[in-house]
């Protein structure tokens, strides 16, 4: 018999240190007219030198507990969905359980699935609760992206940004109104050289820097996200009338808006936070979904799907009942 888990709290973090577009525009040839109409970003936070992404996860994840009433001492897993660790090992994961004193151990590791980073962890979780491998997890999307930016590729660089989100999934009884209800993850390989970074630890030792063919990016993302809504909705008889809450990944305003309008998704539905972050890849979606939850939009039982699409390709979305 599986058992089902379900989200009981939520919390984010974004480094206190804010670059505007015209801040940008001072060392980057762009201007805030051509990002904003681009993407929709006005501003990133820039996690400050001596931060690293683990910093970034620990924070997020103790408001996440905070939040869920729950104690470091409760968790027995943890998934960082992150594409900026620490280091190549030991996970980020691993540093943050040390950072939160999350003494009962248990698995903590990282899932490398770019900006569908987050989507693919809460799957994980969820399943490694469902076969009673864990009881209560910590899943943390979180990333230094401003390390992996060339700050000379004016096509690029003003997109990301620095940041982290966590949720807390817990084994619930088969009565509780939340509940996870499926997820959709995918992968095509052979799009991996639309986005990636150009170093590695096997490939040339440097860390590198995110390299990326954006229209084709855009083009498929609107394909491989819409595809999944649809998928996610069909194989549990629902319809877009029946979501409560649009959580997509906050890559870039014009994806969001052009998934939203091929769906059908009403943007008054539809969480769109990505103003005032920019892509934090696999953080974004715990951090729209913190957002609209403590400014009261989104409510307990609501019905919630995210979607993301990143580097791989990979790409997917979970469905929820919060
Ligand atoms: N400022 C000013 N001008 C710029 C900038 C900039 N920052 N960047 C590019 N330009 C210029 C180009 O040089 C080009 O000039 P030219 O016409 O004189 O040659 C012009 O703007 C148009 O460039 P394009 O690349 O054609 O611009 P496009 O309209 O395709 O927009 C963008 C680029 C925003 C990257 C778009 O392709 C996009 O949104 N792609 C999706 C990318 C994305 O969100 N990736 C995130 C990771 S994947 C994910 O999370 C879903």
């Amino acid at each position: 018999m599986l058992k089902k888990s379900s989200v009981i709290g939520c919390g984010s973090y974004l480094p206190s240190k804010i670059v505007s577009n015209q801040d940008l525009a001072k060392f980057v040839d762009t201007s805030d007219e051509w990002i904003k109409t681009r993407s929709g970003i006005s501003q990133r936070h820039i996690a400050a030198d001596d931060i690293v992404t683990s910093d970034l996860g620990e924070v997020a994840a103790r408001r996440a507990l905070e939040h869920a009433e729950r104690s470091p001492a409760d968790i027995d897993l943890i998934i960082v969905a992150t594409t900026t660790p620490d280091r190549t090992f030991p996970a980020t994961a691993a540093y943050i359980q040390h950072k939160l004193g999350a003494r009962r151990g248990g698995a903590a590791f990282d899932v490398q699935a770019v900006c569908s980073g987050f989507v693919y962890a809460l799957s994980a979780a969820s399943a490694l609760i469902a076969t009673g491998q864990a009881k209560t997890a910590l899943v943390i999307g979180a990333e230094t992206m401003s390390r992996i930016l060339d700050w000379n590729d004016r096509a690029t660089s003003v997109l990301f940004g620095d940041g982290a989100g966590a949720v807390v999934l817990e084994a619930t009884d088969d009565h509780c109104a939340s509940y996870i209800i499926d997820h959709h993850m995918a992968c095509d390989g052979a799009q991996a050289d639309l986005l990636y970074v150009d170093g590695g630890p096997s490939f040339n030792r440097q860390v590198g820097h995110l390299r990326m063919k954006g229209k084709e990016v855009f083009r498929y993302a609107v394909e491989n996200i819409s595809h999944t809504v649809k998928t996610l909705l069909s194989r549990n008889n629902l319809s877009v009338r029946d979501i409560d809450w649009f959580v997509p990944h906050q890559a870039n305003e014009r994806i969001i808006k052009a998934v939203a309008q091929r769906i059908g998704m009403p943007p008054e539905k539809t969480v769109i936070s990505v103003a005032k972050h920019a892509n934090t890849s696999a953080a974004s979606i715990p951090l729209a979904f913190d957002l609209a939850v403590k400014d009261g939009r989104i409510k307990k039982g609501q019905l919630v799907m995210t979607e993301a699409m990143g580097g791989g390709l990979t790409w997917g979305g979970n469905l929820f009942r919060y």
